[in-house]
């Protein structure tokens, strides 16, 4: 488990960069933290380092947003899931597995059907207006040496 503090919109949008670069097709985060936390904020700009050209925003009301980028991503936000039926029906696994990256905000809600092996990152706001803390957790060799990346410099 490795922390990292973001000092600022700026360290975020790094941050990102930096994550996005690492990822390739077949990848999976989960997000977790409160709202106003910076989820989508820190999606932008893993989206940035996916190359992804469109503006990145939040898809709490359609569940899933994609984008294309060097490789395709999924961002979902399950805030307001309440039934996993409704995952089921946009045929979620198609998603999860497959060739693009896969960004869940709210993951912690979706556990028990997110594949085991991905990136949980939780994010919470620092004593600073502008700070943020993020806790990094890699299931699974790829994922652990992503985060043993990212903790360098
Ligand atoms: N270091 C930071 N990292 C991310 N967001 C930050 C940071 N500092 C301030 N913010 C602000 O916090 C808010 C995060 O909102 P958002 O990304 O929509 O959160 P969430 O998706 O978790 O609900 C934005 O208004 C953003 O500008
Ligand atoms: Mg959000």
């Amino acid at each position: 488990m490795v922390k990292i503090k973001l000092m600022g919109l700026n360290e975020t949008e790094k941050f990102g960069q930096r994550l996005g670069n690492l990822l390739q097709g077949g990848d999976v985060l989960s997000l977790t933290g409160d709202l106003g936390a910076g989820k989508t904020t820190l999606t932008k700009s893993i989206g940035i380092g996916l190359e992804v050209k469109d503006y990145i925003t939040s898809p709490t009301f359609t569940l899933i947003n994609e984008y294309k980028g060097r490789v395709w991503v999924y961002h979902f936000d399950v805030y307001r899931l309440e039934d996993e039926m409704d995952l089921l029906d946009l045929g979620y696994e198609d998603y999860f597995y497959s060739n693009g990256v896969t960004i869940v905000e709210w993951g912690d809600k979706i556990e028990d059907i997110l594949p085991e092996d991905r990136i949980n990152i939780r994010i919470e706001k620092g004593k600073e207006l502008d700070e943020r803390i993020i806790t990094l957790d890699g299931e699974g060799d790829r994922y652990r040496q992503i985060v043993k990346e990212l903790n360098i410099n």
